[in-house]
Order: structure tokens, then sequence, then C-alpha cells
């Protein structure tokens, strides 16, 4: 069992680049199943749910090689249509394969990916979709079965624009004969890189990035060199953590556009940020007021995935803020272990309000899931004394040794491994 040990009180100073989004990565890695040829991923993220991804790869058939931070992956000999349950536990983008596998071999058995940590993650608009493209599927014993043999394209409705359903409904509409519509689509940036990496291997997909794509099926898709987007929750992450601590960095290889809400509510919070091209100059003295209110939406509303990261920050405001979160219920399990500190947090259903005080105190804390992992060691960076976090493989699937970079920025931070 690791764990990080944290030394509050460093104020973060220094540059830092920031590397390709896991949120990227994922449905790309999926989707490069519906090549028939060799994918090569320029500076792929490395975290331990990539990993994962590249495993179920590899079980479908792929053959996986490493060239510093890029994957090659040779696709040729995809044979096997069912995903190793083992990785559908683990991570919950495993739901990703369902649209690449109809796509490529009208054919997918995923185990069902179930809850997680932050909360329900119901996966029926995947399913009314792909039902909506002509996917009969069958669901028994925790297994989703689809056969894609009678697929056709389609205009499709999402009731709700969730991420993962547009991406796997696109997927699976990209070699199906004549045009497909998908209507209040998801905005995230990350769709419309999936939409690029998609084009850039012969597909005619159009649309990402706004609510209505629209995809002219072609007969196959060639193989491809592509680098991912950037990470806007990292490149959050660390802005935010810089704010806590009265810093000032420059976060490198980040597109602003991608983080406006957060930079214009840190602005709020009296942070200075310069945005250039690709760099962000965030530059602050500690002082936090209160936002007064925030609240999660789809991009390009506040993003859920940064939202504990901003909890966080207004624990030490100088005010009252109510934090609403309209995505994922349990998004608010941090706030138990930042009360451990000192914070005066009071949940009503899904609202957060958040009184702010002078300062946090270190404590042993314990992670439950991914943001909020990276919440609490933003909550150690500020607070005095020591904090010791526990279970922190939560952190570990979306931020590669978050150590490294924050020690590279002055913070006292260490992983100790018992
Ligand atoms: C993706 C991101 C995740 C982020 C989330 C919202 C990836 C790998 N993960 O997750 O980091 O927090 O977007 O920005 O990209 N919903 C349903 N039925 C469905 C699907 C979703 O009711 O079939 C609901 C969810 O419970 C949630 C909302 O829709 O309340 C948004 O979820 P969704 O956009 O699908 O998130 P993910 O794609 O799972």
């Amino acid at each position: 069992m690791e764990k990080f040990e944290v030394h509050g009180g460093k104020k973060l100073k220094g540059t830092l680049e920031i590397g390709s989004s896991k949120n990227a990565c994922l449905p790309i890695l999926a989707c490069s199943v519906m090549c028939n040829g060799i994918v090569k991923i320029k500076n792929c993220a490395t975290f331990s749910d990539v990993d994962d991804m590249q495993k179920i790869l590899e079980g479908l058939g792929a053959k996986i090689t490493y060239n510093d931070s890029d994957v090659i992956i040779d696709l040729r000999d995809i044979c096997s249509c069912e995903v190793d349950e083992k990785y559908t536990k683990k991570i919950r983008s495993s739901i990703f394969m369902l649209g690449p596998l109809l796509a490529r071999l009208k054919k997918a058995v995923v185990a069902y990916p179930g809850g997680c940590n932050i909360g329900n993650r119901p996966i029926d608009l995947h399913l009314k979709g792909l039902r909506g493209l002509g996917v009969k599927i069958i669901e028994k014993h925790g297994f989703i079965y689809c056969d894609g043999s009678d697929m056709k394209s389609s205009e499709i409705y999402l009731d709700f624009p969730s991420v993962g359903a547009t991406e796997n409904i696109l997927m699976a509409s990209v070699c199906l004969e004549g045009t497909t519509t998908i209507y209040n689509c998801a905005k995230e940036p990350e769709i419309e890189d999936l939409q690029n990496f998609i084009n850039a291997m012969g597909g005619k997909v159009h649309g990402a990035g706004s609510s209505t794509i629209t995809i002219d099926g072609v007969k196959n898709l060639h193989s491809v060199e592509y680098k991912p987007i950037s990470d806007r929750i990292i490149a959050g992450t660390y802005l935010i953590a810089c704010a806590m601590t009265g810093g000032d960095v420059e976060l490198k290889n980040v597109n602003a556009c991608h983080n406006f809400a957060l930079i214009s509510k840190l602005k709020q919070s009296g942070c200075q940020i310069d945005t250039y091209r690709d760099k962000i100059h965030i530059r602050t003295n500690g002082n936090i007021h209160s936002v007064g209110h925030i609240e999660t939406q789809p991009y390009p509303g506040y993003p859920t995935d940064l939202q504990s990261q901003f909890l966080t920050l207004m624990t030490v405001s100088d005010g009252t803020c109510v934090i609403v979160e309209n995505l994922f219920e349990n998004r608010f399990n941090i706030t138990s272990e930042l009360h451990k500190m000192g914070a005066d947090i009071k949940l009503v259903d899904r609202m957060a309000i958040v009184k702010g005080v002078s300062e946090l105190n270190g404590a042993k804390l314990m992670s439950s899931d991914l943001r909020g992992g990276a919440s609490l060691v933003i909550a150690g960076l500020r607070a005095k004394g020591y904090t010791t976090i526990e279970n922190i493989y939560h952190i570990d699937r979306g931020y590669y040794h978050i150590e490294n970079d924050l020690t590279l920025l002055g913070a006292d931070i260490k992983r100790i491994v018992d």
C-alpha cells in the first residue's frame, strides 16, 4: 500500500509541461480497433487507466510496442469481440469498446461496468443510441451482448449530452453506409479530438464540439500517427493547487479555451491569470475570495472533474460558497476527509455549503476517488503540518506520479511505500 506524505506551506512556483489527456487517450485507444492497420499514438498518457485500456486491446488481438512515450498498436489481427471481464470491472471506459468492436466485427461482448465511487453511472444512453443504429442488445448475467449484423445509419437523439454515449455512438457509426446524425451531443474537447483522430484515419465526421454531429460512412480506416490533446483536468488541478498555496506557476502545452470556466472562477477568487496560445500563467497571493456559487454542468459549463478541487480551494476562502454537483452524486465524499482538517462544509442533497476557515490542519486522510484524491493532496499543500493520504491508487488512475510534478514546483510531497 502506497501513500503520500505532504508537508504543507510551500508556495508552488515554476513551469510545468502538461501531457496528453486521459479522457482523450481512452476513447482514441478504444477507437483504434476500427483500423485494420497500425496506429501510433504520440505522447500517449501513461496513467494506470490507459495501461488497462492497452491490456484490453491486447486481449482482442492487438500487438503493442512502445517508443519512449509513443504507443504503436498493430491492429491487423484483431480477432476477438469479447472484452476481458477483469478490465471491465477495473475501468469504466471499457464500455467504449462497444462502438469500435461493432464497427470492426459487427459483434461485441462487454461485462456490465456497474457503478463506481463517484456515483451510479448508468449506460442506458449508450445502449439506447446503439439500438437506434439497429444493434440488437441482450443483457444477461451481467454481460451486454451486441449483435450489429443489421446496423444502419440513422438519426439519434441523446436524452442527455453524455460524453461516453456521444463517443460510443459516434464510433459505431463511422463505417455505416449513408449519413448518421447525433443530436444533443456532449461538446467536450475530447470528443472533437476523437473526431480529429477518426478523420486522420480517413473517416468523415463533422460537428464535434457542437451539439450536432454528422457521420458520413466510409468503408474502412487506414493507419495513422496521432497526438492527443493535453489534459485540461490535470492543468486545472495544478492551477487550483497554485491558487491554494499562493504561488506563481506557468503551465505549458495547454489550451486555455478548454479551461475557460475554471479560469473565470479562479479570477473571481482573486488570482491573476494570463493566457497565451499554448500557455497559462497564474499568479496568486494566497488570499482566496469566495466565488459565491458554482455549479457543475456539461462542457462548456464548469466541469465535474474539477469540482472537488475547487471545493477544497473554497474551504480557505474569505466567505461562503455554495457548490452544486449536477452530474455525479458521490463527488462530495471528500468532505468527511476535509472535516478532519478543520474545514466547515455542510451537505444538503446535491449541494455543499462551504464556509471558509482561516487555515486547514494536517491530518491522516483516505482517498476514495480519482479527483477527490487529488483534492486531498491540494488540501495537504496548504495545511499546517503533515498530511498523509492513503489509497493513492485512485490518484494514479489519472495523474502520472503527481508527486513528481508537484515536487518540480517546489512542494514537499513524498510517495511512501509501506
Ligand atoms: C466522462 C469523463 C469523466 C467526466 C464525465 C463528465 C471519460 C473517460 N470520462 O465520463 O471524467 O467526469 O465525462 O464530464 O471521458 N448518464 C446517464 N446514462 C448514460 C450515460 C450517462 O444517465 O448512459 C449520466 C451520468 O450518470 C452523469 C451524466 O450522464 O450524471 C454525464 O455522464 P457522462 O457524460 O456519460 O460521463 P462519462 O462519459 O461516463
